[in-house]
């Protein structure tokens, strides 16, 4: 990496943010590049990086002067103003929130999948790249060789969506909810719908508008659509969303529609093709993919391969996906460190 990039992280003290730090640590980039920003709320705060402790400035829009390359992990709203600011500052900016996913002028890049957007072959009209969700990257992943083998229609998905996909206040929420509960009391519910401690509720974020699909059970099928559409054969993802009392690494089965059935040892071999995925697939032997399994694990784990003999074209899969480090953070510092060695 140039010694002369400078990163901000902004959302530092968040979910993904935190996972941006580890990731960037882990790849040597030394204190002294990396600037962590924050709201209001958390300026003045000190988050850890390794040994060292880096100091939250407040991310203003004239804050980004001298930063090179802006990671933003941080809620849609400010993501669409701090983004064209840190633009505007000439930074190469990826943002990890909804904010600009329906936006075609900004490209949508999933590491893994289409990096080659990055390369300095590919022109774009700004400097802002968005990322694709933690479903939509798990999902995409597993869909990948067996679109590349097979062919496939669609992919039928019911996410089991951990609670920090609503960053730390769904975290404190779980975990408050669930002492609550073992003490006997009811508690009230804030960050989601319901109360989601000994529960499962088949809503994550608000409904879009007139419509019977949730904004991130939309997501998928968007995405999904922007980033195969650079394949030239757009598989249809969508499925159910459902929070579930689990903390960290979201699960999620697939019934994925093959345009030519094959046996379901070929379909195993295929997803053993993809340097994305870990295939764990012993079921005799209890192995198969947990939440609790892919905790810092860059893969994306898959196994439960089976079909009907009655319905070979249709495969069924579980999948686990460590949602704020592979579902974002790692997303995040492999494009942006990839957006900085274009040429300014
Ligand atoms: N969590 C996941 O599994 C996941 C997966 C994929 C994508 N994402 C996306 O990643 C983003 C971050 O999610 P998260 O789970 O990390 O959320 P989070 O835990 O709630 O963290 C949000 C971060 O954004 C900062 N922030 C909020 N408003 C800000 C503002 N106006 N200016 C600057 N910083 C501000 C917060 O700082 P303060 O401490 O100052 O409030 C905090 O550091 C979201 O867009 C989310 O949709 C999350």
């Amino acid at each position: 990496m140039r010694d002369d990039l400078t990163i901000g992280v902004v959302g530092a003290t968040g979910v993904v943010g935190r996972e941006v730090l580890a990731a960037l640590y882990a790849q040597d980039v030394p204190a002294e590049q990396v600037r962590v920003f924050g709201s209001e709320r958390s300026k003045g705060m000190e988050v850890e990086y390794g040994e060292d402790s880096l100091e939250v400035e407040q991310a203003t829009p004239d804050a980004f002067r001298g930063v090179k390359l802006v990671l933003l992990a941080t809620p849609a709203e400010a993501s669409r103003t701090l983004a064209p600011a840190a633009q505007a500052a000439g930074a190469w900016v990826v943002d990890a929130s909804s904010a600009f996913r329906g936006d075609g002028n900004v490209p949508m890049v999933l590491p893994g999948f289409n990096t080659d957007v990055l390369g300095a072959g590919f022109t774009f009209k700004g400097r802002i790249v968005c990322l694709p969700g933690a479903v939509t990257t798990a999902a995409v992943h597993v869909v990948e060789p067996l679109r590349k083998a097979f062919g496939v229609a669609r992919a039928q998905v019911t996410a089991l969506m951990a609670a920090s996909s609503a960053g730390v206040r769904g975290v404190a929420e779980l975990e408050k909810q669930t002492a609550d509960l073992l003490s006997g009391r009811e508690p009230e519910p804030h960050a989601f719908p319901h109360r989601v401690g000994f529960n499962l509720v088949p809503q994550v974020g608000g409904f879009m508008v007139n419509s019977p699909w949730t904004e991130e059970e939309g997501g998928w099928t968007l995405e999904a659509a922007r980033l195969f559409s650079s394949k030239g054969d757009v598989p249809v993802i969508a499925g159910t969303a459902v929070q579930v009392p689990t903390f960290y690494g979201h699960g999620l089965t697939l019934n994925v529609q093959l345009k030519k059935a094959g046996p379901v040892e070929q379909v195993r071999a295929a997803l053993k093709t993809s340097g994305a995925l870990k295939v764990l697939d012993v079921p005799g032997e209890r192995v198969y993919p947990m939440p609790m399994l892919v905790t810092s694990d860059p893969a994306v784990h898959v196994g439960r391969v089976r079909a009907f003999p009655q319905a070979p074209e249709w495969v069924t899969l579980f999948a686990s996906v460590d949602n704020a480090s592979r579902g974002a953070a790692l997303n995040l510092v492999e494009a942006g460190l990839r957006l900085a060695e274009r040429p300014a």
